[in-house]
């Protein structure tokens, strides 16, 4: 048994953020951030929150399955935003869903949160405990950017991206997963400090920090030896593959990845130049945005490729 999609949703905030309208608030241009990453703009949250865009994308996957929420068995939301350390987003989905028997919780792996969670759903109906999933990626990224670091904040966006996972014979042919908590220092963001009548602590609270060039290293080299991976044990050869659906960080990260594969650019679709980097919403609503536009059909090859914080890394080659 493995995990098939049989269908995809997404949401992304109303507001839109141009580079132009950040050119309005701090000392950054639109050539800097659209000729390094592609991104013209993104939606940021105003009215919307973590689990306000998760439930929106879950309805609308849902429907695009034809699966009511009474059938789930499982929901597993990626996400380093959650609107409450608890309960989990998955709890509060479950409840407004009224998806009274799915077992629900998040996970953080950062930008690879929805590999992470296919992984999981995938994991659980090979054992034979459930068959049908949620799996979600949700990020409200704008609350946790120090808007005063123009390296770090014009990069990231809001939004939530879902799939509708089932046990079936085809659907997942092979997956890769990896983690380097040693260098995960290169892109991080502190939690609470311990803060206790016992301890003095007048620690601020911290923001998103990034080594941009660590991380594009990381990403250039581990991305496509992670797809490479998921295509040989699949013993698919990456002609076969219609598209390859990445983690939208940077373009010049996606070109380096298609010329390593030897792959043209026209085989990875990007939402990346108006949506910024979502972290683990980006692949679950590119997915959705390929597939609703009928970009993909029954049979075709796809590859899911996910990379970020942890350092964190997936991949998984789809028969769709
Ligand atoms: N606008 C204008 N100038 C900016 C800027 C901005 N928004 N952000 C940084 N700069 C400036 C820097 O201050 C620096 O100026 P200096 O040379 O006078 O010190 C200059 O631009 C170059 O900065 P640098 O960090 O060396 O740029 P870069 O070419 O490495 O590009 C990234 C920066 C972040 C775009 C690039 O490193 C990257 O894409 N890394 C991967 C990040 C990523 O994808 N993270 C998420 C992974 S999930």
């Amino acid at each position: 048994m493995t995990a098939r999609i049989i269908g995809t949703g997404s949401c992304l905030p109303i507001k839109e953020v141009s580079n132009f309208d950040l050119e309005k608030i701090m000392d950054t241009t639109d050539e800097w951030i659209k000729s390094r990453t592609g991104i013209e703009k993104r939606h940021i949250a105003v009215e919307e929150t973590t689990t306000s865009m998760a439930i929106e994308a879950a309805k609308r996957a849902l429907e695009n399955a034809g699966v009511g929420a009474e059938e789930l068995d499982l929901i597993v939301v990626g996400t380093v935003s959650a609107d409450r350390h608890f309960p989990s987003t998955a709890c509060e989905i479950q409840s407004t869903l009224g998806a009274d028997k799915a077992v629900a919780f998040d996970i953080n792996a950062a930008c690879s949160g929805f590999l992470f969670g296919l992984s999981i759903a995938n994991a659980y109906f090979a054992s034979g405990c459930f068959k049908k999933a949620l799996v979600i990626g949700a990020e409200t990224l704008s609350k946790m950017m120090d808007w005063n670091d123009r390296s770090t904040c014009v990069l990231f966006g809001d939004g939530a991206g879902a799939a509708i996972v089932e046990a079936a014979d085809t659907g997942i042919v092979s997956m890769v997963q990896g983690s380097d908590g040693a260098r995960g220092g290169v892109l991080s963001c502190y939690n609470r400090p311990v803060n206790n009548p016992f301890v003095t602590n007048d620690t601020a609270l911290d923001y998103t920090s990034m080594t941009g060039q660590e991380v594009y290293k990381f990403a250039v080299r581990t991305v496509p030896e992670a797809i490479l991976k998921v295509l040989k044990e699949g013993n698919v050869n990456p002609d076969e593959v219609k598209y390859f659906v990445l983690h939208q960080a940077n373009i010049r990260i996606i070109e380096a990845v298609a010329k390593r594969l030897n792959q043209p650019m026209e085989k990875f679709p990007t939402n990346l130049q108006k949506c910024g980097n979502i972290s683990a919403a980006s692949v679950p609503i590119l997915l959705d945005e390929v597939n609703r536009i009928g970009m993909i059909n029954k049979g075709d090859k796809v590859v899911l490729a996910g990379f970020g914080a942890g350092l964190t890394w997936g991949a998984a080659l789809l028969d769709w």
